[in-house]
Formats: C-alpha cells, sequence, structure tokens
C-alpha cells in the first residue's frame, strides 16, 4: 500500500534521507522513531503527500507518486491520508466544526453533508458541545481531537501523524493513542512519529532511524 524505494531527500546540500526503502501495508500500525534530526517528519512528509523525494520512488496503493504535479499529489492526498500534527494545525479564527468542514469544503463536499459529518465526528471524539469554540477556547487534548476529527473528514485509509501527543500532558496523551488505536482497529492504516517508547510500543512495527537512514530493514 505504501512503498519506498531507494528514496532520497536533499535540503540544500543537506542530506536529511539518504536511501531509505520500506513498505507498509494495509492495516498496519507502525511507528517511526530515531533521534531527533534523524529525518522522522521528513520520511512523513513524504508518505504523506506534503513533500517529495529529491531522488528515488514512492508508491501508493502500487500508483508511482514521486513524479506527480503538486495538483495532482494534493488530490491523492485528500482522498487517502489524513495528517495529525504535533501543534494542531487548526486555523485560530475557525470554530472546531468549520476546522473539520475545511478538508470536506476542498473535496467538493456539499455543505449540509459536510456539517453533518464534521458534527458526527467531532461528536464522536467527544466534542460535541464544543463544536463552535475556536480553538483557543479548547484544551490542547481538546485542540487534537479536532485535529483527529478533521483528519477523518475524508475518510481516509491511511492515518499519519508526526509526535501527535507532543505537547500533550500524560492523561490527554493517553486519550488521544486511544482513538489511534480504534482507528487501527477499523482496519485504517496508522503510521506514528514518536519520541516515546511505550508509544512505540503499541505499534505493530518500528521504523527506526538514524541519520536519514532506516536502522533495519523490515
Ligand atoms: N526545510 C528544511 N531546510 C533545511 N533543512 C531541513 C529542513 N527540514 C528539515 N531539515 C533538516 O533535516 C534533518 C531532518 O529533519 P526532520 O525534521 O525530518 O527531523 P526529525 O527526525 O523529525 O526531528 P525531530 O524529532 O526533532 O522532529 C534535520 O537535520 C533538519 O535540520
Ligand atoms: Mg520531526
Amino acid at each position: 500500500m505504501i512503498r519506498f524505494e531507494g528514496v532520497e531527500r536533499f535540503y540544500g546540500d543537506f542530506q536529511a534521507l539518504a536511501g531509505v526503502s520500506f513498505e507498509i501495508g494495509k492495516g498496519e500500525f507502525v511507528a517511526v522513531m530515531g533521534p531527533s534530526g534523524c529525518g522522522k517528519s521528513t520520511l512523513l512528509n513524504i508518505v504523506g503527500l506534503l513533500d517529495r523525494p529529491t531522488a528515488g520512488r514512492y508508491f501508493v496503493d502500487g500508483a508511482d507518486a514521486s513524479h506527480l504535479t503538486d495538483a495532482k499529489r494534493t488530490l491523492l492526498r485528500r482522498a487517502k491520508i489524513g495528517f495529525v500534527f504535533q501543534a494542531f494545525n487548526l486555523l485560530p479564527r475557525l470554530s472546531a466544526l468549520e476546522n473539520v468542514c475545511l478538508p470536506m469544503s476542498y473535496a467538493g463536499v456539499a455543505a449540509h453533508e459536510r456539517r453533518e459529518r464534521a458534527e458526527t465526528l467531532l461528536a464522536r471524539v467527544g466534542l460535541k458541545s464544543k463544536t463552535r469554540r475556536t480553538p483557543l477556547e479548547l484544551s490542547g487534548g481538546e485542540r487534537q481531537r479536532v485535529g483527529i476529527a478533521r483528519a477523518l473528514a475524508n475518510e481516509p485509509g491511511v492515518i499519519l501523524a508526526d509526535e501527535p501527543t507532543g505537547n500533550l500532558d500524560s492523561r490527554s496523551s493517553a486519550e488521544i493513542l486511544d482513538f489511534f488505536k480504534e482507528l487501527h482497529a477499523e482496519g485504517r492504516t496508522v503510521i506514528l512519529v514518536t519520541h516515546d517508547a511505550g508509544i512505540g510500543s503499541m505499534a505493530g512495527r518500528t521504523l527506526r532511524m538514524k541519520d536519514g537512514r532506516l536502522q533495519q530493514n523490515p
């Protein structure tokens, strides 16, 4: 479902990814771990079609995504991938409901359906009574729950999260992790970047990185 073949990513002269190859099957729960600066976010951004390799190839569902135009990559991302960020990345002027609606409006979902789906998703993450609040009126854990609802808006098969509990206390972290477990149990592919070995141990498999390389090729 996701395959990297010798992926490299340079930032100017600096090589952030060096010949990274792996495959992740549908429905796997994979943790990506390694020291700060080793290339975890760089790797996840390529998996999430937010960035492209400098060299090498990347496949999603058998289709080569490495040479797509930006517009086509965006379409593919919208159809297949939900992204959850460490810093939440919600739009501050929009309500929780509007933040969750946004990816659906880009995908052309009709207004009434957007609203209905967003309300269902926010209820699912326990925010039924707070859909009108803006991010500043929510706690960190609640903001991340909005982030998860937004990631699910277009019903992606793949959920990616870059240190989704990095800004949360242990109780909120545990709640957020339960949602990822649930999404995995529903059959979605979940790929999670984390520094936390406890979180890593929840995953079915761990990709360990060091200096832009995978330490053990699975
Ligand atoms: N836009 C950029 N321009 C130049 N260098 C970058 C850029 N983004 C990342 N890097 C460099 O690439 C390397 C890998 O960065 P990356 O963000 O992938 O690390 P990471 O493993 O996610 O680290 P952390 O655990 O601290 O989030 C780092 O040395 C970083 O400084
Ligand atoms: Mg990072």
